[in-house]
């Protein structure tokens, strides 16, 4: 079980998702019957902070939400879940962040990110959170806030000696100069490769692609790569994690559970090949379940079915 409680900041997003699931869809112009509809709570960031929160850390969002009706929800969701909410603030004017997401037959999603009051998670509200910031054993971040508010954390974190994990989702032009003292550079295949403008489809192609971007100074990155498992370069080499085969109907915030549960075994004393083992399952069981943070479990089922499936 836990070695000790890892603290986890999160400074990201917090979106609502309003989710189909449907086997077609439709060509432009045309009218579809779609299967079912979920509503639920979302965001990158708020998934991550959800997940490492289940995974038994003292987790806190440093977040923007909208003056409509779910921006008051979503922090609500939050305090329920006993994510820290002291620098979630509302955002006069400005909607909150929301994600019209699309699931396939085989759980295969597309999501469509409006960023709302995510857009307004400035530096300064960074600075505001300085004191809960440098007492983390863990920053964590993702692409959803402004890209200025990511560099100046990272600096922020470096002056204070806090590991920062750095999720590139959803991708976007990165001055990777900026982000060289991040800890953990972790990108799913799309993401690096547009990142990169190097095509990952094989665990070959992760290597080539991890191996560029050590080379522009990241110092450790771990390329998740789905069913594949998950591939850590760091400076001694690289090593391929394999995945957790599972039925999965819902792939959405897969990604979210990997990156939240990885920070929360990694604060707390795994080793980095441990907690990867770890988080693919995590990640893993959240795909057989539909929605993004209801899809998450809990430490105690979690370890059971660690034990279950890791010897
Ligand atoms: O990673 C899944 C998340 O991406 C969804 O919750 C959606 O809100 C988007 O941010």
């Amino acid at each position: 079980m836990a070695k000790k409680q890892a603290r986890i900041v999160v400074v990201g997003s917090a979106n609502v998702d309003l989710t189909t699931f449907t086997d077609q869809f439709p060509k432009p112009g045309e009218t579809l019957f779609g299967k079912s509809f979920d509503l639920g709570f979302g965001g990158k960031g708020a998934n991550q902070a959800v997940a490492a929160t289940y995974c038994g850390a003292d987790a806190h969002m440093v977040a923007r939400v909208g003056d409509d009706l779910f921006g008051p929800a979503t922090i609500k969701n939050f305090k329920r879940l006993g994510v820290g909410t002291k620098h979630v603030k509302t955002v006069k004017g400005v909607s909150s962040g929301v994600a019209p997401i699309f699931v396939e037959a085989n759980g295969q999603n597309r999501i469509l990110v409006v960023k709302g009051a995510n857009d307004k998670l400035t530096p300064k509200a960074v600075n505001k959170a300085e004191s809960l910031l440098k007492k983390a054993d863990m920053i964590v971040m993702q692409f959803e806030i402004p890209l200025e508010t990511i560099y100046h954390t990272v600096k922020l974190a470096k002056r204070h000696n806090i590991p920062v994990i750095l999720n590139p989702a959803p991708a976007m032009q990165v001055e990777l100069d900026k982000i060289q003292s991040v800890d953990y550079f972790i990108p799913n295949e799309s993401e690096a490769e547009a990142i990169t403008g190097k095509k990952v489809k094989t665990v070959d192609d992760a290597k080539t692609c991890a191996a560029f971007l050590m080379s522009k100074g990241l110092r450790r990155v771990i390329l998740t790569l789905g069913e594949q498992g998950a591939l850590l370069a760091n400076r001694d080499g690289m090593e391929l994690v394999p995945p957790f085969k599972v039925k999965a109907v819902d792939s959405t915030g897969a990604g979210d559970a990997f990156i939240g549960s990885f920070a929360v075994f990694l604060g707390e004393g795994y080793d980095e090949r441990d907690a990867i083992a770890r988080a693919n399952l995590y990640a893993a069981i959240s795909t057989t379940g539909i929605g993004t943070q209801k899809s998450f479990i809990k430490r105690r089922r979690f370890e059971r079915e660690w034990k279950k499936r890791s010897s």
